[in-house]
Order: structure tokens, then sequence, then C-alpha cells
């Protein structure tokens, strides 16, 4: 993260710190930046997948942690930097899904899916912080959910997870304004991961049609290159969602009718 060409950052040569790069998109991320010259520290719970993963990369960290644990994102950003020397770019992308009626939901899984998809998230970014600030630059990238933006019927705790990430992102990116640490949301659609084979309900609909998760990495890599704030993988979604914004009650109106 030296240089600039043609108006976008150089990556090479940054250090990069990676959760849920066990799978899908955080995997195609890593891959994406070590592609770039950036070395990475895989951050996930699957070890044998991580080890994986990482027989790929040019000097990959590899970190296990269950960022859902109490202390262990925090823990996670310390070991990040001892093995890195230090942190240019962290991208916060761990996260689950559950779908069904709210109420069917049991405590411990509500209180699973926002640990995991915005406590966790939300404490790496904190320890992150001071490590960036004290270089004055660096770049966090927070994967939301396209249900974060359009909130789902039957995804109500995973599409409020993902709305609080949103919503941290933008008023990080305020107060961090000036600090030459750059913050970034990346909202992705429906992906070919394993995602919906991990939550509770698979994906059962035709459309819209799974995207591949280098997709997601490569919108990843594009906003820490040309500093993108936020963006929605695939680029229709961007309609639906500024439909919403604009006009809320036509929007609710058609969701209710085309459900
Ligand atoms: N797939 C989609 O359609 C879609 C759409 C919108 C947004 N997203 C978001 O994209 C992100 C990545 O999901 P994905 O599609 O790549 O799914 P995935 O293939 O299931 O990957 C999820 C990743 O999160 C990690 N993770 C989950 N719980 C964890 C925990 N307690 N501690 C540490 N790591 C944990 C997993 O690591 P381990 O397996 O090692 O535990 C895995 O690497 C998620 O935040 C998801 O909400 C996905």
């Amino acid at each position: 993260m030296s240089g600039s060409a043609g108006g976008a950052v150089a990556l090479a040569g940054g250090n990069a710190l990676v959760t849920g790069a066990s799978s899908g998109i955080g995997a195609a991320a890593a891959r994406a930046l070590d592609g770039r010259g950036v070395r990475v520290a895989l951050v996930g719970r699957d070890t044998a997948a991580l080890a994986a993963i990482a027989a790929d990369l040019s000097e990959p960290v590899v970190i296990e942690a269950d960022l859902a644990a109490p202390g262990e994102a925090a823990d996670t950003v310390v070991q990040a930097v001892a093995a890195l020397g230090r942190l240019d770019i962290v991208v916060s992308n761990a996260g689950a899904g559950w779908a069904g009626p709210y109420q069917a939901m049991s405590p411990a899984e509500l209180d699973g899916i926002i640990d995991i998809n915005l406590r966790a998230g939300a404490h790496l970014v904190h320890a992150a912080l001071p490590h960036l600030l004290a270089k004055g630059r660096g770049h966090i990238v927070m994967v939301g959910s396209i249900a974060g933006l359009l909130p789902v019927a039957g995804e109500a705790a995973y599409s409020a997870s993902k709305a609080g990430l949103a919503a941290l992102g933008e008023a990080l990116r305020g107060e961090l304004r000036g600090s030459g640490v750059k913050v970034s949301v990346v909202n992705p659609g429906v992906v070919d991961t394993n995602f919906f084979q991990r939550r509770n309900r698979p994906y059962d609909r035709d459309r819209p049609r799974p995207i591949p998760a280098s997709q997601v990495a490569d919108a990843i890599v594009d906003c820490l290159e040309r500093g993108r704030p936020e963006t929605v993988v695939p680029a229709w979604l961007a309609l639906p969602v500024r439909l919403r914004g604009a006009v809320p009650n036509l929007y609710r109106l058609l969701s209710d009718r085309f459900a």
C-alpha cells in the first residue's frame, strides 16, 4: 500500500488480516490479495481448510480463532500484528446465516448470529484501529450483505446484524475522515459458497442466481484500490437499494407483491 498508479492504490508490499479465510468469500479475498503482492494472515476455526488455502499463498500466516468467543477478535489482531510486523488492511468477513421465522430462533441461535456477524466484526475493527491510526494509513473492509440494505423477511436477525455493520462502517467513515484510515462495506447478494449449506436452511430459489466468490473478492480489491466506501455485488442490486432509499413505500409495495 505505497504508491498510486492511474488513481488506484498499489496494494503490493502491504499486510492484510482476513477473517473467514478458510472458506468462500474470505478464501477468495485472501487469494486475490496474495495475487497482488499482499502478505495475508488467514483467520478461521477450520485448521485443515486454513492449511489448504495457505498452501497456495506466499508467506501466509495462519491464525486459528473462534471469533464469536469473547476476547478472540482483539486477540486475533494482537497475533496478526506480532506475526506480520504491521497491519495495513483488515477484511472483516467471517459470518453465518440463519433463516426462518424470528420467533422460531432459540435465544442461543439469536446470540450466535449477532455474535459472529456484528459483535466479532465490531471488536476486530475496534482492536485494529489503533494500529492503523498510529501509522496514519490503512483500510478496513467489512463484508456486509444485501440483506443489511434490503432487510429480508425470514432472515430478521441476519438482516439486523448486517445492517448494524453497514451503520458501523458509515459512522466510522465520518469519524476517521482525515486520519488516513479508510472504511469500506462490501454487500454481496447471493454467493456460491458453503454459506447456505452451513446455515439451518439451504438456498432454494432459482433467482437471483448465485455469483462466484471470486466476484466478491474482486469487489473487495476494487474498494481497496479505488477507496470506494460502499459497494453492492452484483451491481444491479444497487437499483432496489436506491429505490428503497428514495421511495420506501413503493419499495415495500413491490417487495410485498413480488417477494
Ligand atoms: N454466501 C452468500 O450468499 C453471502 C451473501 C451475502 C453476504 N455473505 C457474507 O459473506 C461472509 C462470508 O461468507 P461465505 O459466503 O464465504 O460463507 P462460508 O463459505 O460459510 O464462510 C464463512 C466463513 O466464516 C468463518 N466463521 C464463521 N463463524 C466463525 C467463528 N465463530 N469464528 C471464526 N470464523 C468463523 C468460517 O470459518 P470456519 O469454517 O473456519 O469456522 C468461514 O471461513 C459472511 O459474513 C456472510 O454473511 C455471504
